[in-house]
C-alpha cells in the first residue's frame, strides 16, 4: 500500500507547489489536496501517517510527506544542497524525528528486523534532520556505512536486502 502511495504522491507532487514553512499548529494543507487522482489525497495521507509500524513504512511515509508538503526539497525537486529546515517547520521532518530510533549498524535509524535496506528508507529524513542536529547525520552515516561496507553482497556486487543471508529483493 505504501509503496503505491509513494508513486501516487509523486504524481501529484509535480502539480503541487510547496507553500513554504509548515507549522504543525496551523497544519497547512498540501497544495496537492484539491486535486483528484481518483482518491482523496488528504485522507490517504492521514492513513499513511497513522498506520505504519515498520521502518520501511516510516521511511516511505516520511518521503511522501516531503513530496506533499515540501515538494521543492524532495528528490523530485532540488534536494541539493540539503536545506536547513527546522523540524517543526516540516511535517515530514517532524514525523521522521518521531519515528527514527537511533541504534547501530543495520539498525542505525530504526529497528530493521533483519533488513539491510528498510531502515535506510529513513535516510533522507535523517540527512535533513542532520542539518539542525548532528546526531541524525552521524546515524545516517552509520546506516550508509553498514550498507556499503558490511552488508552481504551477491556475486555480482549487488547489496543484500537481508543482514544474515544474501537475498536480493
Ligand atoms: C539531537 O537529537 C538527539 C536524538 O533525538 C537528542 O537526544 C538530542 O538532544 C538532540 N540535540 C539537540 C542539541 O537538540
Amino acid at each position: 500500500m505504501f509503496r503505491s502511495l509513494v508513486i501516487s504522491s509523486t504524481l501529484v507532487s509535480f502539480s503541487s507547489i510547496a507553500s513554504g514553512a509548515f507549522s504543525p499548529t496551523t497544519r497547512a494543507a498540501s497544495e496537492a489536496f484539491p486535486f483528484s487522482p481518483g482518491f482523496d489525497i488528504e485522507a490517504v495521507t492521514e492513513k499513511a501517517v497513522s498506520l505504519p509500524s515498520h521502518s520501511w513504512e516510516y521511511g516511505t511515509a516520511t518521503e511522501a510527506l516531503l513530496e506533499l508538503y515540501d515538494a521543492e526539497h524532495s528528490v523530485f525537486g532540488r534536494p541539493f544542497p540539503i536545506p536547513t529546515i527546522q523540524p517543526q517547520d516540516s511535517r515530514s521532518l517532524t514525523y521522521a524525528k518521531e519515528k527514527i530510533v537511533i541504534g547501530t549498524g543495520a539498525n542505525a535509524l530504526s529497528d530493521g528486523d533483519g533488513a539491510v535496506s528498510d531502515p535506510a528508507s529513513l535516510g533522507v529524513g535523517a540527512l535533513m534532520l542532520g542539518k539542525t542536529n548532528q546526531t541524525y547525520s552521524a546515524a545516517a552515516k552509520e546506516q550508509a556505512d553498514f550498507i556499503i561496507d558490511e552488508a552481504p553482497r551477491w556475486f555480482n556486487g549487488a547489496i543484500s536486502h537481508r543482514v544474515s543471508v544474501t537475498e536480493l529483493w
